[in-house]
């Protein structure tokens, strides 16, 4: 199969120095592209800035902002036939960019910040037998969350994880996660290495496309 992926974060700049971004390392992303391509599917990475090295195999595509990983997925949808959203897309963006280093003043300083492009989105209209996966990351209750994103997002499946725990998430190695399929099942995976997440998710894939 082709499978397009997303990981990391992206950064939203605010200056020519700074910028708003989130703790995502990339890792689960990375660890999907590395089982697909180890599954032998041909691999497309669309990843923001990360310090992690390409999978063997991979195609790896770099983009900094939402816009640009919203452009890149665009871009190579077509060519898919699932797609994992992994990446950790900022939701705001500083609404002006300033050309210059803003330089510091005495008192308060008030951001405003505008909405970035939902990806998932903007290719909904592309979906048709394509397989989408999303990701829900959460601090609250990740089932009810994940299950309303699965749907509003018209997904196949969605892996759910809580944030706040110290074993998943962001900036570890291992991840917890619930795996929701659009028929309604459940799938809990206790803590794993990412690695083992990954071809567990990779599995699915290949089983639902044999489905269609
Ligand atoms: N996503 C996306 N485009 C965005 C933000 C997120 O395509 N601008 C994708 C993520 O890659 C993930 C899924 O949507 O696969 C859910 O992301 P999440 O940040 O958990 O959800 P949001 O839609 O941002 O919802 P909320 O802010 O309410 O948690």
């Amino acid at each position: 199969m082709n499978i397009l992926v997303t990981a990391g974060p992206t950064r939203e700049a605010l200056d020519p120095v700074r910028f708003l971004s989130n703790r995502s390392s990339g890792r689960m992303g990375y660890a999907i592209a590395a089982a697909a391509a180890q599954a032998g599917h041909a691999v497309r990475l669309i990843s923001g800035p990360v310090a992690l090295e390409t999978p063997a195999g991979v195609e790896r595509i770099d983009v900094v902002s939402a816009q640009a990983m919203a452009d890149a997925v665009q871009a190579h949808v077509t060519w898919c036939e699932a797609l994992v959203m992994a990446a950790a897309v900022a939701d705001w963006r500083p609404a002006t960019v300033s050309p210059a280093k803003l330089k510091k003043h005495a008192g308060t300083l008030t951001l405003e910040l505008e909405r970035t492009p939902d990806i998932l989105a903007s290719v909904q209209p592309l979906k048709g037998a394509r397989i989408y996966v999303g990701f829900a990351a959460e601090t609250g209750d990740p089932e009810a969350e994940a299950r309303r994103k699965l749907a509003a997002k018209g997904l196949d499946l969605i892996v759910a994880n809580d944030v706040s725990r110290p074993d998943a998430g962001f900036e570890v190695a291992t991840n917890a996660v619930m795996l929701i399929d659009s028929d309604g099942s459940l799938r809990q995976i206790e803590t794993a290495p990412k690695a083992e997440i990954a071809s567990e998710l990779v599995t699915w894939i290949e089983a639902r496309a044999k489905q269609a």
